[in-house]
């Protein structure tokens, strides 16, 4: 423990049952709504703001890039790093015409980062 500390403790006053080695996504999940998960959230969201362009049966994808599809949860996953840089980041830039509520930003960080 003394050696723990002597390598990495943050002086951190908030008690965590995680002890002094949790990860900034630890600390981050542990403060989150959950579950989130794809059927209570990630498919909707996904559907609302991405599969305009991103569906396989999208009639208009806009160039969106085929490998980039997001029909099921095991393709939103596969793209989980992406999807949140592009679309969970503070300068998100997708959906390109904005429009996401902040909220719902949040959420979508919740679901690829602590979410199954
Ligand atoms: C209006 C059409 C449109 C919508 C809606 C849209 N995209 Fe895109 N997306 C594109 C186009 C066009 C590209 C290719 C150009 C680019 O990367 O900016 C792309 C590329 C991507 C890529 C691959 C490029 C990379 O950075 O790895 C990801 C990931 C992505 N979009 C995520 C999303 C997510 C998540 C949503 C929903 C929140 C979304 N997109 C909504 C049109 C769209």
């Amino acid at each position: 423990m003394l050696l723990l500390c002597m390598l990495g403790c943050q002086g951190d006053t908030e008690p965590t049952d995680m002890g002094d080695t949790a990860t900034p996504d630890e600390l981050f999940c542990a403060d989150a709504p959950l579950p989130t998960t794809w059927d209570n959230f990630g498919r909707s969201f996904v559907t609302q703001h991405c599969q305009p362009c991103h569906a396989s049966t999208s009639l208009d994808r806009q160039y969106a890039p085929a490998e980039v599809t997001f029909d099921t949860e095991e393709q939103s996953w596969a793209w989980a790093d992406r999807i949140l840089a592009r679309a969970a980041a503070d300068d998100a830039t997708m959906p390109p015409q904005g429009g996401v509520e902040e909220d719902d930003r949040y959420l979508l960080e919740v679901w690829l980062t602590c979410g199954g």
